[in-house]
């Protein structure tokens, strides 16, 4: 057996016991400090293999803290978006949002690896290893500022869902009232809409996302539109990228200042500013003018975005791959 599948086998087999031994004691709320006694290094090294992952190819933070969003926004904030197909459940993967989209898998099992490594057992879960990545690429990317403290305690679950990934992630073709009446669904205001649509300052879209936007949609800068057409066909060339602002490796405010300008890439982002003083309009202007608004705002979005329904307590478990449910 080699090195590797010893220490999965002797999770499992440890995670099995203390299941049946262990009567564990019940956290309802998440906790910044959650990790302090059981494994007080977690943080750090979890910041240093998102670290050695982003110096790598920058754009991994943004893929990152992508899959932070797609794991809460179906079924809470469980690391359902990293389970791999079964022969009982079709997974997340490859719903319509994620297919082909999703990035990083690789890197959440590095950091996995890393992290149990170090604690020397097996406590920290997948679902708060999205969350802790998440932060740290965003201030890795954005500098000081961006930082925000993550609660954490989430467990894993145990099942993922194909059809609710397909209608609990907002395609990029969705109107305003659309994209806020998701939005409020998970429990988030018009302020988290535009805050938490910030994150659109780093990483890349692909021609197929966003062609409909550049051939047919009229609330764009036509130079704009057309520079984007020189690189994405009317058809084929589907995987071809565009970056989702100027400056798609800062973490910065510049994504409000393109949707000042008429030059969101999707559809989505320009619908949250239509130059009518709308309060959607409003807060776009607060954060293209002031970079300390958007990133005292971003911080508690994100940390509301994280409180939807984790796993606490005697739910779920602590994966010891995060691809796969713990089954001897
Ligand atoms: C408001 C509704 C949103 C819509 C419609 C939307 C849609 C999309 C789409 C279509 C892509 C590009 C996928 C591709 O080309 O393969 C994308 C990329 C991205 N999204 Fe969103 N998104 C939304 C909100 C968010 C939120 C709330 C976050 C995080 C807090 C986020 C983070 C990202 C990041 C970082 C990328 C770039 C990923 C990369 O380069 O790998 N998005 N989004
Ligand atoms: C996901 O992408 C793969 C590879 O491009 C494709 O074969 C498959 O049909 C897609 N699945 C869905 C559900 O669209
Ligand atoms: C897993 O999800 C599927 C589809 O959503 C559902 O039919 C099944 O009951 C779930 N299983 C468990 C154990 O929750
Ligand atoms: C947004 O889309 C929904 C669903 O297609 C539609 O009913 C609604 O009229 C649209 N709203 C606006 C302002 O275009
Ligand atoms: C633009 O809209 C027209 C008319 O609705 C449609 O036939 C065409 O496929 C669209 N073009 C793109 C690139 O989406
Ligand atoms: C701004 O325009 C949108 C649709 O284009 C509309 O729904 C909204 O009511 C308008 N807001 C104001 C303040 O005029």
């Amino acid at each position: 057996m080699a090195a590797s599948h010893f220490q999965y086998f002797l999770c499992l087999v440890l995670v099995t016991l203390t299941t049946l031994i262990v009567i564990p004691t019940t956290h309802a709320k998440l906790s910044p400090n959650y990790y302090n006694k059981v494994c007080p290094q977690a943080l750090t090294i979890i910041r240093s293999a998102v670290k050695k992952a982003i110096t790598r190819e920058r754009r991994i933070g943004a893929s990152l803290l992508r899959l932070h969003f797609h794991d809460c926004f179906v079924n809470g904030c469980d690391a359902s978006v990293l389970l791999d197909d079964t022969p009982f459940f079709t997974g997340e993967k490859t719903a319509f949002p994620n297919n082909n989209s999703l990035r990083g898998f690789d890197v959440v099992d590095e950091i996995k690896a890393a992290v149990d490594k170090a604690c020397k057992r097996y406590v920290v879960s997948c679902a708060d290893i999205l969350a802790i990545a998440a932060r740290d690429s965003v201030a890795i990317l954005g500098g000081q500022k961006y930082w925000y403290q993550v609660l954490l305690g989430r467990r894993d679950a145990r099942n993922a869902s194909w059809d609710a990934a397909n209608n609990n992630l907002p395609p990029p073709f969705f109107n305003f009232s659309q994209l806020l009446g998701l939005f409020n669904a998970h429990g988030l205001n018009l302020k988290d809409l535009v805050v938490l649509s910030g994150a659109h300052t780093i990483g890349s879209t692909q021609c197929g996302v966003f062609r409909e936007r550049i051939y047919n949609d009229t609330n764009i800068d036509p130079t704009f539109a057309a520079t984007l057409r020189n690189i994405c066909p009317k058809t084929g060339g589907d995987p071809i990228l565009a970056p989702l602002d100027s400056t798609p490796n800062r973490f910065d405010n510049a994504y409000y200042t393109s949707l000042l300008f008429k030059e969101g890439l999707l559809h989505s982002d320009q619908e949250l500013f239509k130059g009518n003083g709308s309060d959607s309009d409003k807060l776009v202007q607060l954060y293209r003018k002031n970079s300390y608004a958007f990133a005292a705002d971003f911080g508690p979005s994100m940390i509301k975005m994280g409180n939807i329904k984790p796993l606490t307590g005697n739910n779920g478990e602590i994966r010891c791959n995060c691809r796969k449910i713990n089954n001897l």
